[in-house]
């Protein structure tokens, strides 16, 4: 019965991983998958983390008891703050608690299945390639919207307005909230409203990504502009979907928190409430069926850290620790590359923000860089910023002269 199966290749992230770990060089740099690593290229524990543990395990009544299907409440509510500010409108919103930002997407894509069937999904190009999985996997149809443009190592703003204009009205875009991945390269202020008033011209349903929060500028409000500005323009015509994730800027990777929110468009306070209250049977009808009731563990955790003032000032405060030192290493990155004369031009390192570089690497350069440096990244070029450190980056931006050069 099995014997026909496809074989299918492993994934491409998570591969490097394996392969990084089998190799036996003495010298070895992951610049793979998206982790934050401190200075000695180690995992780095948020001390806002070390701390709301601390005050979990003195608490008395900390138990293991199920969540509700739709999550921790005051986790959802604080994420929802984190996202849409304080301020936020919360009569419009419905807030779940999900595995992650890859969980969020997958409610996201499940819900679509149900009550938007045949609206075609539009994501960037490039984009992470988990998205494709997600939509494709739920028998949606996903298509391309341009949006790096290699010549320039830019925005191909043209292009991607172009394709808003024409997609079939209703349509759904996905975009990176902030510190797109793979490329690091985010829409200006101006840019942003360009895109935001063509989705709104053409009754788009967006879905905001935000994977990222807190790493492209350091300021987790800052780095909310483009959702918040979309739930402003947007709010009385469409829909707007935010996938949460608080992998990256808690740390949290391995305990999949995350938040799934459907903000409803802007009626009457009686058709808001009475929408609010059918769509959310129906995210919870998605929960039970897919993970009953999300994890605890680390939804504690982060709601430790979004509710009690101190701890969140710390969080906002590691934060910065982890986006300076990402920043200061793509500048020594480049500096270095400079200096070696290595042929081309890599300002585009330090005009990139976010976890990543694309460095612009062919795929044959990434594979000499694996197999003659043990300097391992994604195919594509993708650099993982982060794992750089004064110990390691002058030895990567010799491997890249050379590979450059060969
Ligand atoms: C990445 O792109 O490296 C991360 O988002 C990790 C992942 O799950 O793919």
């Amino acid at each position: 019965i099995f014997n026909n199966v496809e074989h299918l290749p492993p994934d491409a992230l998570f591969d490097i991983k394996k392969r990084l770990s089998q190799d036996t060089r003495p010298v070895k740099v992951d610049l793979g998958i998206g982790a934050y690593r401190d200075n000695s290229g180690k995992p780095w524990v948020l001390p806002s983390v070390r701390s709301a543990e601390s005050q979990l395990q003195k608490d008395p009544n900390f138990n293991h008891e199920y969540l509700p299907i739709a999550g921790l409440p005051s986790f959802t509510t604080g994420a929802a703050k984190t996202i849409f500010g304080d301020d936020y409108d919360s009569t419009r919103v419905i807030s779940v608690q999900s595995i992650s930002g890859t969980g969020a997407l997958h409610i996201a894509a499940k819900f679509i299945e149900k009550i938007l069937p045949g609206r075609i999904v539009y994501l960037s190009n490039p984009t992470w390639p988990n998205h494709k999985a997600i939509f494709e996997g739920q028998r949606l149809t996903t298509a391309q919207y341009p949006y790096w443009n290699a010549s320039t190592k830019s925005l191909q703003l043209d292009g991607f307005l172009d394709t808003v204009k024409t997609a079939p009205e209703g349509s759904i875009f996905v975009l990176h909230a902030c510190a797109h991945n793979p490329t690091g390269l985010d829409p200006s202020k101006d840019q942003w409203a360009q895109i935001l008033d063509k989705m709104v011209e053409k009754n788009h349903i967006v879905l905001f990504d935000s994977a990222y929060q807190g790493f492209a500028t350091g300021d987790l409000d800052r780095d909310a502009y483009a959702v918040r500005l979309g739930l402003t323009k947007l709010q009385k015509v469409a829909p707007v979907f935010v996938c949460q994730s608080f992998a990256k800027n808690v740390g949290m990777y391995g305990e999949r928190v995350g938040c799934f929110h459907l903000v409803i468009p802007d009626q009457s306070v009686e058709i808001n409430a009475s929408v609010k209250a059918s769509l959310s049977s129906q995210l919870a009808k998605i929960v039970r069926s897919e993970v009953s009731n999300p994890p605890a563990y680390g939804a504690k955790i982060v709601s430790t850290i979004l509710n009690t003032p101190e701890l969140n000032k710390q969080w906002h405060a590691d934060m910065v620790t982890m986006s300076s030192r990402i920043n200061s290493m793509r500048h020594q990155l480049r500096d270095h590359l400079v200096e070696l004369g290595t042929p081309g031009n890599w300002d585009h390192i330090v005009g990139q923000c976010g976890m990543f570089s694309f460095t612009a690497l062919t795929p044959e350069m990434v594979q000499r860089l694996e197999q003659n440096h043990a300097v391992y990244m994604v195919s594509s070029g993708r650099a993982s910023i982060a794992g750089l450190n004064e110990g390691n980056v002058l030895y990567v931006a010799k491997a890249i002269d050379e590979v450059v050069r060969h």
